[in-house]
């Protein structure tokens, strides 16, 4: 047994009791990618209207997974997830979409070929009307994408190609948004500006779920947290208890917090 294992606090009835309005919500799930191989092991997680919540926890522990079950892309072998009421367990991507939920995955999230306006008119396919009034939106919260939008996506900085990531995902209107880990592979000031940016999406009225190995900043922004670990809740409590708890320092931010 892990020193993670020992210390995994698995509390259903806080989460049943507090999830009841949630805007999105799971229940136990169990997902995976190869047949008996679960990476998700009972994972619980909701999200209120305009909350930004995190999940931290170590290399490994299903967060992407856990992203990319919410958002229709691993499959889900039990358990239920639920948008605003509704049982949308098993439905695909482009289906999330239009029910207002948008992902932005950890890795090849732009088309490098296509230019900044093109990737995010791919980001409004499904609803062409709207692109004026939304690249308008993005705009506002990603001033430098309005001087590149001639510029092929592949030959921008990495902090803007999470900008053209990050403004497609909000080019279809999301009412909750998905990001995974949106400052890796930044400059400290340039993480720095996605936590803000973060932030200012939250602000303009988007739920957000942030999953981030820059744990304790997550921690410093997020309403909630999640600890996630083998695929299941370890801890969860608001961002500023969590990044002042001595077992989720110990395990969790102990390196981080001396880096
Ligand atoms: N496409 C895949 N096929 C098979 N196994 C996978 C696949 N993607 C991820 N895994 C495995 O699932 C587990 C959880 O991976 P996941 O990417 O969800 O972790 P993570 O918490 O996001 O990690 P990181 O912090 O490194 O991004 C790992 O053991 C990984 O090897
Ligand atoms: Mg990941």
């Amino acid at each position: 047994m892990s020193a993670a294992d020992s210390n995994v606090i698995v509390d259903r009835s806080a989460h049943v009791a507090a999830a009841g309005q949630a805007l999105l919500r799971c229940d136990e799930l169990l997902a995976g990618y190869l047949p008996g191989v679960n990476i998700l092991n009972g994972a619980d997680l909701y999200v209120n209207d305009g909350e930004l919540i995190g999940i931290i926890g170590p290399n490994g522990a299903g967060k992407s997974t856990l992203l990319k079950a919410l958002f229709g892309l691993v499959e889900v072998r039990s358990g239920s997830i639920t948008l605003k009421g509704e049982n949308i367990t098993g439905l695909k991507a482009h289906a999330l979409v239009e029910r207002g939920v948008g992902f932005v995955p950890q890795t090849n999230n732009v088309f490098p070929s296509l230019s900044v306006e093109e990737n995010l008119e791919m980001g409004a396919f499904q609803t062409p009307k709207k692109f004026k009034e939304r690249f308008e939106f993005v705009c506002e919260i990603f001033p430098a994408l309005l001087e590149r939008r001639k510029q092929r996506a592949g030959s921008l900085s990495g902090g803007e190609r999470q900008m053209v990531a990050m403004g497609r995902a909000l080019m279809t209107e999301p009412s909750v948004l998905l990001l995974d880990e949106p400052s890796a592979g930044l400059s400290p000031k340039l993480q720095d500006l996605v936590f803000i940016q973060a932030q200012q999406i939250n602000r303009a009225g988007v739920t957000v779920i942030m999953v981030e190995q820059n744990a304790r900043r997550c921690l410093q922004i997020c309403d909630r947290g999640y600890v996630l670990d083998q695929g299941r809740n370890a801890y969860t409590a608001t961002g500023k208890e969590l990044i002042k708890d001595p077992k989720v320092i110990e395990l969790y931010l102990g390196t981080l917090a001396r880096a």
